[in-house]
């Protein structure tokens, strides 16, 4: 029997890592699988955890109204330490690439504890782009033991870095486990606002914003570039599920407040939100698991960013790199809107980050390096 603990703090990784929880569960002779939140996230954690009935076994609750590195990283470092003194696990879990990752992961190399490290080897290159989510990855990465690859280009990277082979498992991403168990075509919003939209009848523009790269000035350009779009074409709705950061929240308001057609809403759950993203039109965001969501449902994804971690739906033509400048978000979301042939070149559903089994890939990879199966199981992608 291994003792593993899966930690995590936000919303993404919260949806990417309670597929795999629940995949663990399923071996309750072999493995058993508790949870430490540090809650770096409140609210848009705890609508994920009541969603996938994940009931963790301890809640560091370290979120402070616009917290800095600083209070993420002593508070949630402080908070780990007792956390797995107590727990004593054979095995942490985390995820990607959020500073309670990076701490989760150094917290655990203190105490000697091996660590998988689940969406493992995504890059930029570029250290302040994502900020800071490149590095906190490429630290996990050099703190973990086992590294879940979604997809073989994370997998190249590592192998670049000298990781050696073995200790790498390609299995593609989690998030398209909870994406295809989460999505329904009769699907109904307990929201009238979102019920009452005419999604056949109108375009609808799926935005969100947060990097912290983003804020201030470039969100602003953005949102300009999006006020404009609202003024010019009179059958186009924005539906802005605005992310819970008062930085975020101040400009979109200044920006895009009390425009008609935008209709400006707290954080979805992760259910309504898929299903609005099935029924939207374009998706515009700068959010890192979107841009894996997006293409497996058939969305074209305007990335509001300058540089991205996830190349393989770029280069399969559903996504698409913008920046954040007014001109060229305006200029990529009107051809989209113009010519239809460029709108239906980007529309092809594609699936280069997962085929909903990557959780139990991931399970079977632990059970085959703690000898409890005699061989691994197929790599995602063979
Ligand atoms: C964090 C992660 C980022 C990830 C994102 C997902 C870091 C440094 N950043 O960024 O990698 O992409 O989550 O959304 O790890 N807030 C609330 N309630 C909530 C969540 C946030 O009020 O449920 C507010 C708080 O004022 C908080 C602020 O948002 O201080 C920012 O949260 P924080 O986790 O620091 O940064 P994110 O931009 O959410
Ligand atoms: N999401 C959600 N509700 C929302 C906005 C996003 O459930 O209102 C989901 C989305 O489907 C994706 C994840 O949250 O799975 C992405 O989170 P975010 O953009 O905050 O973080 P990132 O992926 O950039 O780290």
């Amino acid at each position: 029997m291994i003792k593993i603990l899966a930690i995590f703090g936000t919303r993404p990784e919260a949806i990417k890592m309670a597929p795999l929880v629940k995949e663990l569960g399923r071996y309750p002779g072999q493995i058993q699988c508790r949870v430490a939140v540090t809650a770096q996230h409140r609210e848009m954690l705890d609508q994920v955890l009541r969603l996938f009935a994940i009931e963790p076994e301890y809640d560091l609750g370290i979120m402070q109204p616009g917290q800095s590195l600083f209070d993420i990283t002593g508070r949630a470092l402080a908070g780990l330490e007792k956390v797995l003194a107590e727990e004593k696990p054979d095995l942490v879990l985390v995820h990607g690439d959020t500073t309670t990752t990076f701490v989760a992961a150094l917290a655990s190399y203190y105490l000697q504890i091996p660590v998988g490290h689940v969406e493992a080897g995504l890059r930029t290159g570029n250290k302040y782009s994502p900020y800071p989510e490149e590095i906190n990855r490429r630290l996990t990465g050099a703190l973990a033991d086992t590294h879940f690859a979604p997809t073989a280009l994370a997998r190249d990277n590592l192998l670049r870095e000298g990781v050696p082979e073995e200790n790498i498992f390609v299995t593609g991403n989690t998030v398209i486990d909870a994406l295809l168990s989460t999505v329904s075509d009769d699907y109904l919003f307990t929201q009238p606002e979102l019920n009452a939209i005419d999604y056949p009848g109108s375009r609808v523009l799926l935005v969100t914003t947060h990097r912290r790269e983003n804020l201030g000035e470039p969100m602003r350009h953005i949102y300009l570039a999006l006020r404009e779009i609202i003024e010019s074409y009179s059958d186009v709705r924005i539906v802005f599920p605005v992310h819970k950061n008062p930085a975020v929240r101040q400009v979109v308001e200044a920006v895009l407040g009390g425009l008609e057609r935008v209709h400006l809403t707290e954080p979805l759950d992760y259910q309504p939100f898929v299903n609005l993203m099935q029924k939207s039109h374009i998706v515009l965001t700068d959010s890192g698991g979107m841009q894996e969501e997006a293409p497996s449902l058939g969305k074209p994804v305007l990335v509001l960013r300058n540089t991205t971690e996830r190349p393989e739906a770029v280069e399969a033509g559903t996504v698409l790199l913008v920046g954040t400048g007014r001109e060229d978000v305006l200029r990529e979301t009107r051809r989209l809107l113009d010519d239809p042939g460029h709108y239906h070149s980007m529309a092809g559903a594609v699936n280069p980050y997962g085929d909903g089994h990557a959780s139990s890939r991931i399970a079977g990879f632990i059970q085959y390096r703690y000898g409890m199966t005699k061989t691994p199981p197929e790599s995602f992608g063979r």
